[in-house]
């Protein structure tokens, strides 16, 4: 098993490292892609990612210089050499001077980013989950996500994955949250990209089910017996008069 994930991953990088002219993103904003890697000349930033059938198995954090494993799991299977991702961002980082001059400089167009916030698990007050924020048509991959709680940034059990690649070169970011729900919180996915005139704050708060005022009981109460005796009544109305005219009835 660790053998043929080895292979597929082999195979993976030959793709991406022969065929540089198929798959350079030149519409970017000063960024140029492989595949599922760019680099981009804004703040001199990038990201190597691996996938494999469209799922990232590992992204290669280009500061620690290690590969970071999507899922714990994948790294048991395979091994991966981050130097492998170190090169490749260096050549993507080379070739993006040449695409830039080639598009004498045309910036591209930031494109809006929709923003998706829930909760992981089914909200039960009192008992730790997790919320979901969703972010996705991200372009370019340059982009300040954070989280509020009653509008005061919170950083504490914050945790976010990297870009996820799109075949139409738009990213995916997932930021989350532990948290407790309370009815006292509100929550809110804070969002900057220069694809939106002002920071983008989408909300969420527990949908706690309200209980019947007692008032509202009491008249469905109320009004349930009344049907009933009604019911009865007309029943028993039904019965002797139906009795009396079978009675009445003359017999043939
Ligand atoms: C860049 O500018 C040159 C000279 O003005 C022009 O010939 C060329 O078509 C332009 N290229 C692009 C990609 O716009
Ligand atoms: C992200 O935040 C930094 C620091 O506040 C700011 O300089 C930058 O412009 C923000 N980026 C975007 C895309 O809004």
């Amino acid at each position: 098993m660790a053998l043929r994930a080895g292979l597929v991953l082999g195979l993976h990088t030959l793709r991406i490292l022969l065929s540089p002219k198929e798959a350079g993103a030149i519409t970017a904003d000063h960024m140029g892609s492989y595949g599922p890697a760019f680099y981009q000349s804004y703040d001199a930033s990038g990201q190597f990612t691996y996938e494999f059938d469209g799922e990232q198995l590992l992204s290669v954090d280009l500061k620690e210089k290690e590969a970071v494993w999507r899922l714990p799991e994948f790294g048991d299977l395979a091994r991966f050499d981050p130097q492998g991702g170190l090169a490749g961002i260096a050549m993507i980082q080379m070739h993006l001077d040449v695409l830039v001059e080639r598009s004498n400089h045309t910036r591209a167009t930031s494109v809006r980013p929709s923003v998706t916030v829930f909760p992981k698990s089914p909200v039960e007050l009192g008992q730790p989950n997790t919320l979901i924020c969703v972010v996705d048509n991200i372009f370019p991959p340059v982009i300040n996500i954070s989280w509020l709680r009653n509008g005061e940034t919170v950083t504490l059990g914050v945790t976010q994955t990297s870009f996820y690649s799109r075949p139409d070169h738009l990213f995916r970011k997932f930021h989350y949250l532990a948290f407790v729900p309370s009815a006292a919180d509100v929550y809110d996915c804070r969002v900057e990209h220069w694809g939106l005139d002002a920071p983008l704050l989408t909300h969420w708060e527990p949908q706690v089910p309200t209980p019947l005022p007692d008032t509202t009981e009491t008249l469905v109460c109320v009004l349930g017996l009344a049907f009933g005796l009604v019911g009865f009544l007309v029943g028993t109305i039904l019965i002797i008069t139906g009795t009396r005219m079978s009675r009445a009835a003359p017999r043939s």
